[in-house]
């Protein structure tokens, strides 16, 4: 069978993308390493590994063709209800990939954030993560969002924790609070909603991802596991969000 699909793609036709109506941020679920790995009689970590390097080479192709902000979602607030051994695993991918990025920002001009509870991780990877983010305010190139430890719902609450806790402090009136101020107390403050969400996978789902921020995103769903997700799969992602007609609740231009 990877036969006949390899022969496929051989002869499918590469999809055309619109190099000057790019999203301007895209956002992926990660999801299908385990699955991957199982398919192929190898632990669950070596999903996890073989997925590092697909999100090494998408974003790099972000990068390339101009995409302002990739987000995504590497670690959810309920995957901690994994086996201890296959958190280690993705802690031991992720040392390794920030290090490397430290080293290589430099030269690739690369902004990293963090979105998601860091007090949870391990020490030095919570070291990392900051100085991966103090090197990061001076490039100006493309901001790829890693959330870790996030959850759509924990981001939402903490929002609303803190704008109560400076209402308590008299710094704000409630009043105050519309949905520009509390946006400005998510993880992803400053940055534009995603236009286009892709979920590999098979899933048809949103597993509390970017809950607040998906209010209008173009979705784009795929069987593929992750760790087989092309560039080419990417370009088609984007073909078909170039294709849709977004209104915003408005009507037809
Ligand atoms: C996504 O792949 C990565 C994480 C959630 C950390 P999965 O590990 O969920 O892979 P499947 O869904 O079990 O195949
Ligand atoms: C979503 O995938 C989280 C990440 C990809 C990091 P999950 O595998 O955790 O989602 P469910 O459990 O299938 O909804
Ligand atoms: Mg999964």
């Amino acid at each position: 069978m990877p036969e006949v699909c390899g022969l496929f793609n051989l002869f499918r036709k590469k999809a055309e993308i619109d190099l000057s109506r790019l999203p301007v941020h895209i956002a992926i679920i990660m999801d299908g390493n385990g699955r991957w790995a199982s398919r192929r009689g190898l632990p669950r970590s070596a999903g996890h590994a073989a997925g590092a390097e697909t999100f090494r080479s998408i974003a790099t192709y972000c990068r390339d063709i101009g995409i302002q902000y990739l987000t995504v979602y590497a670690f959810s607030t309920e995957n901690w209800k994994r086996p201890e051994q296959e958190i280690t695993a993705i802690w031991d991918l992720l040392r390794k990939y920030l290090l490397e990025s430290i080293q290589k920002m430099a030269k690739e001009r690369v902004k990293i954030h963090i979105m998601g509870d860091v007090g949870a991780m391990p020490d030095d990877i919570r070291q990392l993560i900051y100085e991966t983010e103090r090197l990061s305010r001076t490039y100006s190139g493309i901001q790829l969002n890693i959330c870790l430890n996030y959850g759509g719902r924990y981001e939402i609450v903490r929002a609303a924790r803190n704008l109560a806790a400076d209402c308590a402090a008299g710094k704000l009136q409630p009043a105050d609070i519309d949905q520009a101020l509390f946006e400005s107390f998510l993880y992803s403050a400053g940055v534009p909603d995603p236009d286009l969400i892709i979920r590999p996978s098979g899933e048809h789902r949103i597993s509390n991802f970017l809950l607040w921020q998906c209010a209008y995103s173009e979705f784009y769903f795929t069987k593929t596991l992750w760790p087989d997700f092309s560039i080419n799969e990417l370009n088609t992602a984007i073909a078909e969000y170039q294709r849709r007609e977004r209104r915003f609740g408005g009507i037809k231009a």
